[in-house]
């Protein structure tokens, strides 16, 4: 029988959460935080397991738990809907809810696995695409930011209407980022809102932040392509006074930065909607283990990744 294994990695918003929303742009990362699965072709059924959630679900008549992938399935199958029998092991170290993309991770590796097995192409367009059928029953109608990194990896830049743009990277792999899940539940409705009344009240003011923030995209850009982890950090640090001063921190992200920072980290600043959720710190590899442990200590759940790690990869 044939058997395939995929692994596609977690992703960060570096720069741009929230000033996306309202034109500017964002940039993403994939970190290497890694959703492995392993197909194998079956006589029958579709039999999907996830390690982690100790569940398992045959999808090829209804699905009650993985209706999610049963759509990238039938994307990849085409048209006609007619699938083939596989066994689907699920085995992912991205923490869910931590704002990293996990389901993608997953969608985008379980599909990988399961075109592979029927014989069908894995290149990351496609399973992007797959993985981007599988997100919107998870998430209703997402940028497609988590299932194009986890596909691609790297550092993407991306626009509302734009779409997605690969960024060139310089060498950044004696630092490593550092994810502080807060364990504060968000709802980024409230956050976007929240930012939205305030950026359309400041008149003005907003729209000299926004171009604030663009003016960072900017900088990010120049920073991760010549590998300048320094200057990267000290960005981070800035994008986040901007994401604050906009009113979507949180007394927990503002404890993450400022004791990542005071135990070495480069910069550090909250990731995605804010107001809890997480942060992530840009640190030294030599240090990483110091700072996520002064972390740890407060209580904080840290999770450590390679910046811009290889997007899927197929065997
Ligand atoms: C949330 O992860 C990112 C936001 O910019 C919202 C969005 O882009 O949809 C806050």
């Amino acid at each position: 029988s044939l058997r395939c294994y995929a692994k596609a990695p977690a992703k960060v918003i570096l720069f741009g959460e929230h000033w996306v929303v309202h034109g500017g742009r964002a940039i993403a990362s994939a970190i290497g935080i890694y959703s492995r699965v392993i197909a194998e072709s079956l006589h029958e059924g579709i039999v999907v397991e996830s390690r982690n959630l100790g569940v398992v679900e045959d999808i090829s008549k209804r699905c009650r738990i993985f209706c999610n992938l049963k759509k990238a399935f039938e994307y990849i199958a085409g048209g006609d809907r007619v699938l083939w029998p596989a066994s689907i092991v699920i085995d992912s170290e991205v923490p869910v809810g931590a704002g990293l993309g996990s389901s993608a991770a997953v969608a985008v590796s379980a599909s990988a696995a399961y075109a592979c097995v029927g014989g069908l192409s894995v290149s990351p367009d496609f399973i992007s695409r797959a993985a981007y059928e599988s997100e919107k029953v998870v998430h209703g109608t997402p940028s497609g930011v988590d299932n194009t990194v986890a596909a691609f990896g790297g550092f993407i830049l991306y626009r509302r209407g734009d779409g997605f743009k690969p960024i060139h990277a310089g060498r950044l792999d004696d630092v490593v980022i550092l994810v502080i899940d807060t364990g504060v539940s968000r709802s980024t409705a409230s956050a976007v809102e929240f930012f939205a009344g305030r950026l359309r009240r400041l008149g003005s003011i907003g729209k000299e932040m926004l171009e604030l923030a663009e003016n960072i995209i900017d900088e990010a850009l120049k920073a991760i392509s010549s590998g300048d982890a320094v200057r990267l950090g000290e960005l981070m640090d800035v994008a986040h006074g901007l994401l604050n001063a906009m009113g979507v921190s949180h007394v927990s992200l503002e404890k993450a930065v400022h004791v990542a920072r005071a135990n070495g980290a480069l910069g550090a600043k909250l990731t995605g909607a804010g107001m809890g959720g997480s942060a992530i710190a840009l640190v030294e590899s030599s240090r990483a283990d110091n700072v996520a442990s002064s972390l740890r200590e407060l209580g904080f759940r840290v999770y450590n990744g390679a910046l811009g790690a290889a997007g899927l990869s197929v065997a």
